[in-house]
């Protein structure tokens, strides 16, 4: 039995009136890679702010590495939050810093290390990531793709032993993406970090995932191996697995939705 790095036991989350997350149930496994797919609105973003401990959900709980997140002291949380890092949709950089310092600052807030290891560690990890040359430059003087390099160098700085991506191929193109996904797929082998990746570009997960799950509507609808999903016969799976243009997701879309909508009446 392969080891559990993250179990998540029926996390339900709600906005206001609107269940986001419907008793969500799922296991990342240790040094695996991890695909969570679904469309726009499907709560993959919710689940792994949920998954890193920045969202509490209503009922259920996320349990890593044996211990409850949802009931931790924030004291904690911010130490589970040292052993994960987390690559946002944007990057996230600070605009102010150069790549270096972007990179150096987990490491100065959460470490005591004197400045000349900080900066053989920010080295070590520009390396990494392919991006040693761009120490100096300031996140404006970046392209996209090279933002995301440098955010996953600093989600790397404090040597995590998980990762997770918020859709790190968004807005970058195929070439770009496909690069990006050879870096996901090399610190997974190289570190052996165990990494969750959200993502809604098949061609993207199918190059990474050693598994997959499917959100939608905030529901698990399945999970496997890429062949499994590949071959599923489940009509939502095979949808959005293949980019079909008639399933049930196209038809929830055509049917009396709109109707409903513009009458108000009951869902
Ligand atoms: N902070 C929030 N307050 C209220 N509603 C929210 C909040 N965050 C997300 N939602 C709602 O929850 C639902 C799921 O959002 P989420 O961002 O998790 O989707 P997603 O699957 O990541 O979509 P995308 O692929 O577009 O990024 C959406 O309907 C969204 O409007
Ligand atoms: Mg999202």
């Amino acid at each position: 039995m392969p080891e559990i790095a993250i179990e998540v036991r029926d996390v339900t989350k709600r906005f206001g009136s609107q269940t986001v997350l419907n008793a969500i149930r799922l296991d990342v496994q240790e040094g695996e890679t991890l695909v969570i797919l679904g469309g726009s609105g499907s709560g993959k973003s919710t689940l792994l702010r949920v998954m890193i401990g920045n969202l509490r959900p209503e009922s259920g709980d996320v349990i890593a590495w044996g211990k409850s997140i949802c009931t931790m002291s924030d004291e904690q949380l911010a130490d589970y939050r040292k052993s994960i890092g987390v690559l946002f949709q944007s990057g996230a950089l600070y605009n102010s810093m150069s790549v270096a310092d972007n990179v150096a600052l987990p490491l100065r807030e959460h470490t005591d290390l004197p400045e000349e290891t900080i900066d053989i560690m920010i080295k070590i990890k520009l390396e990494l990531v392919g991006l040693r040359e761009a120490s100096t430059k300031m996140p404006a003087e970046l392209s996209g793709g090279m933002k995301k390099r440098a955010g996953l160098a600093r989600a790397l700085a404090l040597d995590p032993k998980i990762l997770f991506y918020d859709e790190p191929s968004a807005g970058l193109d195929p070439v770009t993406s496909a690069e990006i996904d050879e870096l996901i797929i090399d610190l997974n082998e190289k570190l052996g970090v165990t990494s969750v990746v959200v993502t809604h570009e098949m061609e993207s997960a199918y190059r990474i995932a050693d598994r997959m799950v499917l959100l939608d509507r905030g529901r698990f609808v399945a999970s496997g191996t890429p062949e499994q999903m590949r071959d599923s016969e489940d009509p939502l799976v095979k949808q959005f697995v293949h980019g079909l243009t008639h399933g049930p997701l196209t038809d929830r879309r055509r049917g009396g939705q709109y109707e409903v909508d513009l009458l108000g009446g009951e869902v």
